[in-house]
């Protein structure tokens, strides 16, 4: 395609979030108010993924324009699907694999939520910069570890986090009557223990920001809903692994109540 013609798609398809090097001089998003995103993010934690994903599968979800689904495919991965809620964002994503010739990358509209209807396990998931975004993230949490993450697959997961990046032992249970429970500088009170803080109205002009947790609660979200942290190559970046579900043995109505029982 010629150069003008690209330039005139790419401008069509704006505003951009990942700003992604078609060459020919031509950036997606090169006045990117973080900068280059996400790849000087990548740089910082793409050691910690395996280098070679040879005959491995990879979902990438919210994959935006797709950035990571892109790299998911460098390092040969056979099958990467990215799905998104927003079309305008899938439109970016076909423009990018047609460009960089990686047209064997799939992409699809599907809610996160829905995840179910993929009847297909994968071998890595990555869920970066999504979950902030939801209104019920840990039910998010839950259906990924439950429908789409392998039996020994990985989670790639990052979330904004706000507040203390502090750690407690928190204890096995709260007890009803102890007024310490309640009160600082213990448990609740204390920044280190495991606090998700609502964001009614805006963060950072943006009505779909919803949620801030602090490192302690993205941990035990992670933990809650069955993943086990394999390491925190970033702050805010965590690689996971399918562990199991804790309560399990409740079965998957107490697990996952807000939709009933498990298909
Ligand atoms: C902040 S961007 C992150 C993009 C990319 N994963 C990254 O880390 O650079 C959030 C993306 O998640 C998508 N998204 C938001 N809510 C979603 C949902 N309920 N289901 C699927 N995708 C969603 C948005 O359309 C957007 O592309």
């Amino acid at each position: 395609m010629a150069i003008a013609a690209l330039r005139d798609e790419v401008e069509a398809l704006a505003p951009w979030f990942h700003n992604i090097d078609l060459g020919n001089g031509i950036r997606t998003a090169p006045d990117h108010f973080l900068g280059d995103y996400p790849q000087f993010k990548f740089d910082r934690f793409a050691d910690a993924l395996p280098a070679d994903l040879t005959g491995r599968s990879v979902l990438d979800i919210g994959c935006n324009a797709g950035f990571y689904s892109v790299e998911m495919k460098r390092r040969g991965a056979s099958r990467v699907l990215g799905i998104d809620a927003d079309d305008r964002y899938l439109a970016q994503a076909r423009l990018v694999t047609r460009e960089l010739g990686f047209e064997g990358v799939e992409f699809a509209k599907l809610d996160v939520y829905d995840v179910g209807a993929l009847q297909e396990k994968f071998d890595l998931v990555v869920f970066m910069g999504v979950l902030y975004h939801l209104r019920h993230p840990l039910l998010a949490l839950d259906l990924i570890r439950e429908h789409v993450v392998g039996e020994d697959g990985l989670m790639l997961f990052q979330t904004m986090q706000q507040g203390s990046n502090a750690q407690m032992d928190v204890p096995e249970d709260h007890p009803f009557y102890e007024p310490e429970t309640f009160t600082p500088p213990r448990y609740f009170d204390d920044p280190a223990y495991p606090k998700m803080h609502f964001i009614e109205r805006r963060f950072s002009g943006d009505w779909t920001n919803w949620w801030a947790p602090n490192r302690a609660c993205s941990e035990a979200m992670l933990r809650a809903a069955g993943f086990a942290v394999e390491a925190r190559p970033e702050n805010d970046v965590y690689l996971c692994r399918a562990a199991p579900v804790p309560y399990g043995e409740w079965g998957p109505t107490a697990v996952y109540p807000a939709r009933g029982a498990a298909a």
